[in-house]
């Protein structure tokens, strides 16, 4: 850990840490089953994840009743072998999943719905469990895909082996586990979000192994519905692997502290602009230090300008200060569990880029203010709050006004007598709001 301590900066306002304290905002970061969580609210982290990872244990559950009352019902040998199947896989990572994380202290158990409603800073996409699939692949059965990945970046790096090397966005952090046994940095740092992913990876690393249930998205058979894996590492990770809980975009290290930063299938997902992660890892490496991305280019998101593609990247970097910037292309199978007849060829780039110049990041996030921070002064009635307080309202009418019974236009016509809005206007704001709620239902977001 002194290797990592050394370069260790607070990621609210930047000052070198010491043993985890921040001496300019007085704060001691915590460790959570020896992960360092380097995240500027940690109380407030700690709580989101909390909150979804009771929200994954009561879906599981709620899956696992499901597929008892379906057993109960049915007649067939095939449904029944499927159905019994996973409702002892529901069980078995409902387990799992639970004593995996019991360092995060459970709460007292709500509604699944209010744990839906709550989740907040974290991107609502992210759920606890949503990189299941690298999990297994990363510690299981992807020995083949992992090679590949990693055979690349190595002989990228074969000629100017790094000292130390971060991995931003690491997931299960199978990449980053075998560059650094290859390559043999002094430090190597897997920095993830999630913490399922950063509790498993300081297990599996430390030589454990790991019990999880694996349910492919469309099993080969009835009978593999749900599989029973054991995660395990080929061996103890060498001395210098570091595992640590921070945002990307407020990497928690000093500027100028690696050689290389690897970024593998981060940039398209990540929730942030491309640009502005490029200039945190332009400041994280040294001069002349090697920037590596791996993995797709898919931008996906709303606003039309920001799907940018590969040459778009490619420019990008060069305007935030790198040089010599090279990519090459492969279609290779991704995330192709042998138990699944789902799998994807995915066309994946590999580009390195060599830092030249000084990106500035933009500004740090501004401190949370002490109303959230601490909750003892008063919540200030700011006028957007008031706004969304109104929205709510609306959206909570709405939704109370379903009572399988009402049609649109009973609805409408009880806006108009609450003098919301006229009931012509209001039958289509509600047609489009029930619209996107079935939406989110049928894409399965709301979990
Ligand atoms: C598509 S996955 C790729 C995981 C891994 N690199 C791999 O190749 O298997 C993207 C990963 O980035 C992580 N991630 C997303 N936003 C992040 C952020 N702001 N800081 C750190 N990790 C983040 C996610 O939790 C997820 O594990």
């Amino acid at each position: 850990m002194s290797k990592l301590n050394d370069i260790l900066a607070c990621p609210r306002c930047g000052t070198a840490l010491q043993a985890l304290h921040c001496n300019g905002c007085q704060i001691d970061y915590p460790t959570h089953d020896g992960v360092p969580w380097l995240v500027a609210d940690p109380p407030g982290i700690r709580s989101e994840w909390r909150n979804r990872w009771q929200a994954a244990l009561a879906d599981l559950e709620s899956r696992q009743k499901a597929a008892r009352d379906a057993l109960d019902r049915t007649s067939s040998t095939a449904a029944t072998e499927r159905l019994s199947s996973l409702a002892d896989g529901y069980t078995h990572q409902h387990h799992a999943l639970r004593s995996l994380l019991s360092s995060l202290g459970l709460a007292r158990p709500a509604d699944l719905e209010t744990y839906l409603a709550l989740k907040t800073r974290l991107p609502s996409q992210m759920g606890l469990t949503s990189y299941q699939a690298n999990v297994f692949r990363d510690w299981c059965w992807g020995d083949t895909e992992s090679s590949a990945s990693h055979d690349t970046i190595s002989n990228l790096l074969a000629p100017m082996p790094p000292e130390s090397m971060v991995v931003l966005g690491a997931g299960a952090g199978r990449l980053a586990y075998d560059l650094h046994q290859s390559l043999g940095p002094d430090l190597s740092v897997s920095l993830e979000i999630n913490p399922y992913l950063t509790m498993l990876l300081k297990r599996l690393a430390g030589g454990d192994n790991v019990d999880l249930t694996e349910f492919p998205l469309a099993p080969s058979s009835g009978a593999r519905s749900a599989i029973r894996r054991t995660l395990s590492a080929p061996a103890v990770a060498a001395e210098g692997f570091e595992v640590i809980l921070a945002d990307a975009m407020r990497p928690p290290f000093l500027p100028a502290s690696f050689d290389v930063v690897i970024t593998p299938w981060l940039v398209d997902v990540i929730d942030a602009e491309p640009r502005e992660l490029l200039a945190e890892i332009n400041q994280l490496l040294k001069p002349g230090g090697h920037w590596i991305y791996h993995g797709s280019v898919g931008f996906t998101r709303a606003q039309v300008a920001e799907n940018i593609n590969l040459e778009e990247l490619l420019e990008m970097a060069a305007d935030r200060g790198f040089t010599d910037i090279s990519s090459t292309e492969r279609a290779s199978p991704y995330l192709d569990c042998p138990d699944s007849r789902h799998g994807r060829i995915e066309s994946i780039v590999t580009m390195m880029a060599k830092k030249v110049e000084e990106a500035v990041p933009a500004s740090r996030h501004q401190n949370l203010p002490d109303w959230i921070a601490k909750g003892r002064a008063p919540v200030p009635a700011l006028a957007s709050f008031r706004s969304q307080a109104m929205v709510t309202r609306i959206h909570a009418l709405i939704m109370s006004l379903i009572d399988g019974k009402r049609t649109l236009k009973d609805m409408a016509e009880v806006m108009e007598a609450q003098q919301l809005m006229p009931k012509d206007e209001a039958e289509s704001a509600i047609r489009g709001f029930l619209i996107k709620m079935l939406d989110e239902a049928r894409s399965g977001r709301a979990l």
